[in-house]
């Protein structure tokens, strides 16, 4: 078993589409396992400083209203395998336009902003993003 997890939000715009259960059932028929998981209502300065790392670029603010703007839902996932790659397979690219189909964002996101799932992208940012929500 790799040690290795990673933190996935289902986004405001999947669980309000009822799609909780759709993604996690891709993620589980992929052989991840979630290993915690929980419902939360971020506010817009908890929102802000979860994507920190985004100070400055211009799309901070309005994804952080839509963050806030509804509940998300955390959870951390592990695998046999490369977690963090192959969870990033499994959703596919930040934007739904480009992503392959098959992948979550593909399949069900709606755009850039509401693109259904967030997944840290390496092993230092999923050790700080499961400790944001998990503690
Ligand atoms: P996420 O994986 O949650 O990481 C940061 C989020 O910012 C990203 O998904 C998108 O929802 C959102 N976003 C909006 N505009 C952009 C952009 N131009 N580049 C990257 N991310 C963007």
């Amino acid at each position: 078993m790799s040690n290795v997890r990673t933190l996935l939000i289902v986004k405001p715009d999947a669980v309000e589409r009822h799609l909780i259960g759709e993604i996690i059932h891709r993620l589980e028929r992929a052989r991840f396992r979630v290993v915690d998981m929980k419902m939360v209502h971020l506010t817009y300065d908890q929102a802000r400083k979860f994507y920190a790392v985004h100070e400055g670029r211009p799309f901070l603010d309005e994804l952080c209203k839509f963050m806030s703007g509804g509940p998300i839902v955390p959870m951390i996932v592990e695998s046999d395998g490369d977690t963090i790659s192959g969870i990033r397979a499994l959703i596919g690219a930040t934007d739904p336009a480009k992503a392959a189909p098959g992948t979550v964002r593909h399949d069900l996101a709606v755009s850039l902003t509401k693109n259904s799932v967030h997944a840290s992208d390496g092993e230092a940012t999923a050790k700080t993003e499961i400790a944001f929500f998990f503690s």
